[in-house]
């Protein structure tokens, strides 16, 4: 497999703790890039069971891999790395694992998902997409209603502030929209643990 960054790797330890626990088999993934996550998943999460492993993205990055954002990157390749390193990571599993591809944005995505009857279907939704604060609320409140009791909600970027050459922009960083649904949702969620790298919440 091809990866060109190391942003997973920082969260392997606490996820190889956390999910023997939660043993996801349907999983939503919002914001795939090159599959980093999506292999990992396929191949620890599928040593239990058969999975269902939905993927969303645009393939056309963030705000931050735009042209003269601060991760400019060639979408076009990424997506193509995506589908290599997918159909490296489906050979040889324990069990079979049917992913599908959304490829739009994630707010119409997930009301798909929801219009098509996945409300509370999900055991893990893992929030990785656009940064900007409207946008993740966005896919936690949208999340939360396709994720069943008990289900556990990642986000990743807690403290992601973006280049740090430049003042952040607190429209543009995940953390004020992850506190804000924390704070609202209360509850109805218990908030696991958190890192600067991510916020792990189940649904109650
Ligand atoms: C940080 S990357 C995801 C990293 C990935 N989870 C991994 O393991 O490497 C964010 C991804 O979200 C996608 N994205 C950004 N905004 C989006 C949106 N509004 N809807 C869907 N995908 C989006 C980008 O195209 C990009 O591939």
């Amino acid at each position: 497999m091809e990866f060109t960054n190391t942003w997973f790797q920082g969260v392997c330890p606490a996820w190889e703790q956390l999910l023997p626990i939660y043993k996801p088999a349907k999983i939503l993934e919002i914001g795939s890039f090159e599959g980093q996550a999506t292999c990992w998943l396929m191949q620890f999460c599928s040593r239990w069971h058969p999975l269902e492993i939905h993927c969303v993205d645009t393939w056309e990055g963030g705000v931050e891999h735009h042209a003269g954002g601060a991760y400019e990157v060639d979408m076009v390749a990424v997506e193509q790395r995506f589908r290599r390193n997918v159909e490296e990571a489906a050979r040889s599993l324990s069990h079979g694992v049917e992913l599908r591809l959304h490829k739009t944005i994630s707010a119409d995505a997930l009301v798909n998902l929801l219009h098509q009857g996945y409300s509370d279907y999900f055991d893990l939704i893992y929030v990785d997409g656009s940064h900007l604060a409207a946008d993740v609320l966005q896919d936690a409140v949208l999340g939360f209603r396709l994720l069943r009791r008990g289900g556990l909600l990642i986000f990743d970027d807690y403290l992601w502030i973006g280049d740090p050459n430049a003042p952040v922009d607190p429209y543009a960083i995940p953390k004020v929209a992850i506190d804000a649904f924390i704070n609202l949702y209360r509850p109805r969620l218990r908030l696991l643990q958190a890192s600067n790298l991510q916020v792990y919440v189940l649904k109650n």
